[in-house]
């Protein structure tokens, strides 16, 4: 079955990957981000998710106005933030707080219901999901709250398939301008394909780490339509 897909953060990276791959799978594919990318055959959508909350719940309402009747959630937004806790300022922490938990929330929110067929929602978390990093306080943090978001979510009957998603470090726009060695990190195509194996088949939720060095990936849990375990080895 075809379907409508929003990928947010989709314009870059990552989420480019993956709206390449399922335009060319035949599916209507939504992207967001700041910036359009040159991709043919996607409807772009400008979305700027910044520390004020209330203008990115009206971004959001008028983005689900534009593109509609959606049976995928693609969640890939997110950005680099390097410092202490006490280097980050007040828009900095509002501003990663938005970007990784509450534009995903309030768009699962919404989305919930609007169509007789369960929302299906893939969420690109990080290893900072799971590594506390000093220099990352406020980015492992929404990180692991996303990833906790879809544990949770998941629990709901009327939600369909949920893919948590936690990639290593990935060679793209992400560390422009950081002094970062990215020669070593795994190439976005090849994660994008990763999730897509990672998102096919009959499960309810899945969280899959994906590593570097070398390539790999680890499924750390999946669950199905019962919340029992499915052994994935
Ligand atoms: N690269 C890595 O090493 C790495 C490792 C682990 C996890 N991740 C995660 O993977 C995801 C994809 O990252 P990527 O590597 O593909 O980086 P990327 O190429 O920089 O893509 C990030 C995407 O998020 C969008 N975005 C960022 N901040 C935004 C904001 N304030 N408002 C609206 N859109 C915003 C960008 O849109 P515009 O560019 O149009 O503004 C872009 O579409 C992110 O969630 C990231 O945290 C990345």
């Amino acid at each position: 079955m075809k379907k409508n897909i929003l990928i947010v953060g989709g314009s870059s990276g990552l989420g480019l990957e993956l709206a390449k791959y399922y335009v060319s799978d035949g599916h209507t594919v939504c992207v967001t981000g700041r910036r359009k990318p040159a991709l043919n055959g996607v409807q772009f959508e400008s979305l700027d998710i910044t520390d004020d909350s209330s203008a990115v719940s009206d971004s959001i309402d008028s983005l689900l106005t534009r593109f509609t009747r959606i049976n995928t959630l693609i969640y890939v937004a997110g950005f680099r933030q390097r410092g202490t806790i006490d280097e980050i300022d007040d828009a900095a922490i509002a501003t990663m707080i938005n970007v990784g938990l509450q534009t995903p929330a309030l768009l699962i929110q919404r989305l919930k219901n609007t169509l007789p067929t369960p929302l299906k929602v893939m969420l690109v978390t990080s290893s900072s999901q799971y590594t506390p990093r000093e220099n990352e306080p406020v980015y492992c943090a929404v990180k692991a709250g996303l990833g906790m978001l879809g544990a949770a979510i998941v629990r709901d009957k009327a939600i369909g398939k949920v893919l948590v998603a936690a990639p290593s470090g990935i060679n793209t726009n992400f560390w422009a301008g950081s002094n970062e060695d990215t020669s070593t990190m795994l190439d976005a195509k090849w994660v994008s394909d990763a999730i897509v194996e990672l998102s096919s088949g009959a499960f309810k939720y899945k969280y899959a780490k994906i590593l570097r060095n070398p390539a790999r990936i680890e499924i750390q849990e999946t669950l199905d339509n019962d919340l029992n375990p499915i052994n994935s080895m």
